[in-house]
């Protein structure tokens, strides 16, 4: 996929779009030459590539740090950049400082989290050309009004407010939203509401696509296994096997053997 028109194409074949996150340049080169549809740098990196606890810790330079490496290898995949915590809560002139240090970085979109207090934003940036992806359910930079990493719209208000927020973010002129961790039930009812993808994390098989972080999928992260999160490789053992297997042939001198050496 390439631009916006192929995400609203998919849609209207029922076509399935694949969405996964990636933080640099070496991971980006393969997703580039895989058949997976488009790229998201998400704050998640904040977690997984940087150790913190929360999405909170990154700043819009750090995003855009990153974006540019994912770009450099991403070939033509279309590539969204999260705005990080509070980086557009700000004022309209901080909000857009936020937003063209992304853009300036490559991307081709970017993607904010809920849509209370950020509709005029989404609209300004449509206006000004930024393509713009919504992100409701779990917010995961609202952890702390949240309370925690939970599955959102259990009960019928919560599920009313969220199918509201995701059409008011379509009329404001998003062009896709992620739904995660909401009811399959939930996610199904606002995809068919929706003339916009929908692109699911924990939010069940009705959506019109879905997104995972690669470290999850690659089975990079021990330890962390939500309900959501299907692992496709052994990414831990894998690669501690490759590790375990050059540290015992360089202490066994089999490493580098005479194919490795200049004579
Ligand atoms: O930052 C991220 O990785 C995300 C996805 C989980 C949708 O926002």
């Amino acid at each position: 996929m390439k631009t916006i028109l192929d995400f609203h194409d998919k849609k209207s074949k029922k076509q399935k779009i694949s969405m996964i996150t990636c933080y640099d340049y070496s991971f980006a080169r393969i997703v580039a030459d895989s058949d997976i549809d488009c790229i998201l740098v998400g704050d998640s990196l904040a977690m997984v590539m940087l150790g913190h606890s929360t999405t909170l810790d990154v700043s819009a330079s750090v995003m855009a740090h990153h974006t540019a490496a994912v770009v450099r290898g991403a070939g033509d995949k279309f590539v969204i950049a999260d705005l990080p915590f509070m980086s557009y809560r700000k004022g309209l002139t901080a909000n857009m400082t936020a937003v063209e240090k992304v853009m300036k970085a490559g991307a081709h979109a970017v993607k904010l989290e809920g849509a209370a207090g950020n509709l005029k934003l989404v609209r300004h940036l449509v206006d000004s050309g930024v393509p713009v992806m919504g992100h409701l359910g779990l917010t995961p930079q609202s952890v702390n009004q949240l309370g925690g990493f939970k599955v959102q719209g259990r009960d019928e208000k919560a599920q009313k407010k969220i199918l509201e927020a995701a059409l008011q973010l379509q009329e404001a002129g998003a062009f896709s939203v992620v739904l995660e961790c909401v009811p399959s039930k939930l996610a199904k009812e606002i995809t068919a509401a929706l003339e916009i993808p929908t692109i699911g994390i924990g939010a069940g098989v009705d959506c019109d696509g879905q997104v995972l972080v690669l470290q999850d999928l690659l089975g990079m992260n021990q330890g962390f296994k939500p309900k959501f999160v299907k692992t496709y490789l052994d990414g831990f053992n894998t690669i501690k096997g490759a590790l375990n297997k050059y540290h015992q042939e360089v202490s066994a001198e089999t490493f580098p053997s005479e194919k490795e050496s200049y004579s």
